[in-house]
């Protein structure tokens, strides 16, 4: 039995995010939780022939708790999106409550499970469901990521564009956070090997790192990416399964993760200025993050982490001081 849960199921990522967890043939339970519309989206999805068994769960009778009751692994889209204008920060207020409050629920009731966490800002509500965990006594941090796939599916795309190569092909290392100049991409690690000039490495950079910027102004009031995230949580929660349901050996893939109880894990956090959070690339296994990998930069992208500290330093304290006065 392989019980996946996403909360926020019925959202912009949520749904695509359910339809293409549902494709995934090793998931034999999808459980889909949000404030409203999840009978429905349950009822849709539950049409499809493959092996997942679609249930919707709203608040009522328990609902949360039903949803994350034996679940291996807990998708987190649920929360506001951004509008034109707004950074990912401005929506601290209204999603930091409502990760907190799923959080609190997984503690409970799904200690074991892999939480991926997709709900903005990365950079601080990954810190507040570490917090909550640690509170209870059941934090492991092998078990929890922060979803920033979507940089690295927006690097082989932008990249591929001005190499001209398969972009499916093309894989780009992205380290730091998921926000602004956090997001860190390797462009000097690229596979198949590629030389950007300067003026291309810089303006790819910034591309890479407002990513989002392009669909929120795009969506025009609408919203942030949810198509494409679905995609690339999609494609983090099936690497998550292949590792730990299907035992694959030998997937790395970048994630913002505690740094601690794994190989590496030290080693990265004095190169990163002792942060306790960071995203880089981790090597999974059955028991989920075995390893992290260290830093090779170029002198652009050292010159790219210095600007990233400070800034990671801030969203971190912030998750981490909410859980703290809320308690
Ligand atoms: P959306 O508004 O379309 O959907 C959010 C869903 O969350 C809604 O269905 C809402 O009812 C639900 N929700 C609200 N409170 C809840 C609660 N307490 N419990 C369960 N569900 C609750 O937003 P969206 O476009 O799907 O975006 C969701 C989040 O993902 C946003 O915070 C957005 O910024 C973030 N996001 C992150 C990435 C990333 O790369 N990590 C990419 C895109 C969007
Ligand atoms: C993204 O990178 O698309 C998401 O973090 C959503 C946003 O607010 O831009």
């Amino acid at each position: 039995m392989v019980k996946v849960a996403v909360l926020g199921a019925s959202g912009g990522i949520g749904q695509p995010l359910s339809l293409l967890l549902k494709q995934n043939h090793s998931v034999t339970s999808l459980a889909l939780y949000d404030i409203v519309n999840t009978p429905g989206v349950a009822a849709d999805l539950s049409h499809i022939n493959t092996p997942a068994v679609v249930t919707g769960y709203l608040p009522a009778n328990n609902g949360l708790e039903q949803a994350v009751t034996g679940a291996h692994v807990i998708v987190i889209p649920a929360g506001l999106p951004r509008k034109p204008g707004m950074t990912r920060d401005d929506l601290f207020k209204k999603n930091a409550d409502i990760v907190r409050g799923l959080a609190t629920a997984i503690a409970q009731f799904a200690p074991q499970a892999f939480i991926l966490i997709i709900s903005n800002p990365v950079n601080s509500t990954v810190p507040i469901v570490a917090e909550v965990l640690k509170q209870r006594g059941v934090f492991d941090p092998k078990r929890l990521f922060g979803v920033t796939t979507l940089d690295i599916v927006r690097a082989s795309t932008f990249t591929a564009q001005i190499s001209g190569a398969f972009s499916s092909d093309v894989t780009v290392p992205v380290i730091g956070g998921h926000s602004g100049v956090t997001i860190i991409p390797l462009l000097s690690k690229i596979t198949p090997k590629y030389e950007f000039n300067h003026d291309q490495i810089v303006a790819l950079t910034k591309r890479i790192q407002f990513g989002g910027d392009e669909v929120v102004k795009a969506k025009d009031g609408a919203g942030s990416a949810t198509l494409s995230m679905a995609h690339a949580g999609a494609r983090f929660a099936n690497a998550i399964l292949d590792a730990t349901v299907k035992g694959v050996d030998g997937i790395v893939t970048p994630a913002y993760v505690y740094l601690g109880a794994f190989n590496g894990a030290n080693e990265l956090k004095a190169t990163v200025g002792g942060l306790d959070y960071f995203s880089s690339n981790v090597e999974l296994g059955p028991n989920g993050i075995n390893k992290i990998q260290k830093l090779e930069l170029s002198a652009y992208e050292q010159e790219l982490l210095q600007a990233a500290i400070p800034e990671l330093q801030k969203s971190i304290a912030k998750g981490v001081t909410f859980v703290e006065e809320a308690s």
